[in-house]
């Protein structure tokens, strides 16, 4: 088992937070769409531009340097704004991502326990994501209780139930 702890996220992990949206974005081997165009691009910036907002909730992996290795969190949407997975007014989005030489060591399946736990902890009954057509997290979301609820082009959108 891989040597790393989970603290909440805070308002100093933007940056961290914006490397791992673009991990996510960059997901496909070989894909290296570059930061600036990921992160003004509203689908993928959109999870993290201007946090931590009153209602963003996160985890984030360290090594036992307290080094950030991957996170996950989750922010709430509304029908008007562009967000790739929404379900509902109420429904917070999640999005993860694991630094690369951290991958496949339990990482994020532990973020994403952890996560669920604290939306159970603020009192909401779901969560939802989207995940693109390939990617082998769709496997690891479903294991962790997530359904697929809608797609569209070339995108699922997930969703699981806390209570
Ligand atoms: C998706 C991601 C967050 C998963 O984090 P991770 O730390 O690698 O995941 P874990 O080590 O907890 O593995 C979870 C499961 O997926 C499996 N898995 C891990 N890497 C895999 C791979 N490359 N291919 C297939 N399965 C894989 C593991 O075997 C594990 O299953 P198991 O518990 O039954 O053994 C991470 O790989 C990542 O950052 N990917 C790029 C960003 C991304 O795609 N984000 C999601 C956008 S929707």
């Amino acid at each position: 088992m891989a040597d790393f702890s989970i603290r909440p996220a805070h308002p100093a992990d933007g940056g961290f937070l914006a490397d791992m949206v673009v991990e996510a974005a960059n997901w496909r081997a070989g894909s290296t769409r570059p930061r600036p165009a990921i992160l003004a691009d509203a689908r993928h910036g959109g999870y993290v531009a201007g946090w931590q907002r009153p209602a963003d909730r996160g985890v984030v992996a360290v090594d036992p340097d307290g080094r950030s290795i991957g996170a996950t969190w989750f922010r709430l949407f509304g029908a008007d704004r562009p967000s790739m997975g929404f379900v509902a007014a109420g429904v917070p989005e999640l999005i993860i991502g694991v630094r690369p030489i951290w991958r496949a060591q339990g990482v994020g399946r532990a973020l994403l326990r952890a996560l669920a736990d604290r939306a159970r902890l603020e009192g909401y009954a779901r969560l939802a994501l989207s995940v693109e057509h390939g990617n082998f997290a769709h496997e690891l979301y479903r294991s962790e209780g997530f359904t697929v609820v809608a797609s569209s082009g070339d995108r699922d959108t997930m969703v699981r139930a806390l209570r």
